[in-house]
């Protein structure tokens, strides 16, 4: 397969247009795939950190995430809500892989989710097989929380990790 130059490449939010597109590339690459309303549902939330990577033209890669609200655990007493963002999905085409993309994608979007709605960490879910993903997440800064046994709908455990942001 023929690697392709990817330093003209930009990282910017998905348009509504192109939501077929970045479902198109989720089906070909990965096995956890969703309704074409739940990318609208996305889009129409937190369309701001719903990222393509564009190349020569073309969408070659998305992250989708969304924000959450969850009890403050640092201190339970206060009964205090804390913003996190999650992960959903991040997917890069194979051609256009190990040239940094991945990694582009999932540092603009946590700088967005930080900057946009004053998220205090991110968390995503991975499949324990997944070790580019897990890699790719551990040079970000990500640990391992958990394992949570059959997550997937094939039975494969994942591994929910996690990053602190620094405020
Ligand atoms: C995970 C994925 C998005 C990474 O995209 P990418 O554009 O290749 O990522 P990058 O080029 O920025 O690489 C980032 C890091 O991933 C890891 N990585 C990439 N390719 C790797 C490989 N073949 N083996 C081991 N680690 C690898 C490395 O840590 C790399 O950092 P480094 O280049 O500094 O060593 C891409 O492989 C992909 O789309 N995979 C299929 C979909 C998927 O698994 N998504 C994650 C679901 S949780």
């Amino acid at each position: 397969m023929a690697e392709k130059d990817v330093d003209d490449c930009i990282i910017r939010p998905v348009l509504p247009s192109e939501l077929v597109v970045v479902k198109g590339i989720n089906e070909a690459v990965l096995p956890e795939n969703y309704p074409t309303f739940f990318y609208y549902d996305v889009y129409r939330n937190w369309g701001d950190v719903f990222l393509v990577a564009l190349c020569d033209g073309r969408i070659v890669g998305y992250i989708m995430n969304r924000i959450e609200t969850k009890i403050d655990r640092s201190n339970i007493l206060l009964w205090k809500t804390v913003k996190v963002g999650h992960v959903i999905s991040i997917a890069v085409l194979p051609e256009y892989r190990n040239r940094g993309l991945g990694s582009r994608l999932l540092e603009k979007a946590i700088d967005l989710m930080k900057q946009n709605y004053g998220i205090k960490k991110v968390y995503l879910e991975v499949r324990i097989s997944n070790e580019v993903a897990i890699n790719l997440y551990k040079k970000f800064g990500f640990t391992i929380k958990e394992r949570i046994p059959r997550y997937y709908r094939d039975g494969e455990d994942a591994y929910l990790m996690e990053k602190e942001l620094e405020q």
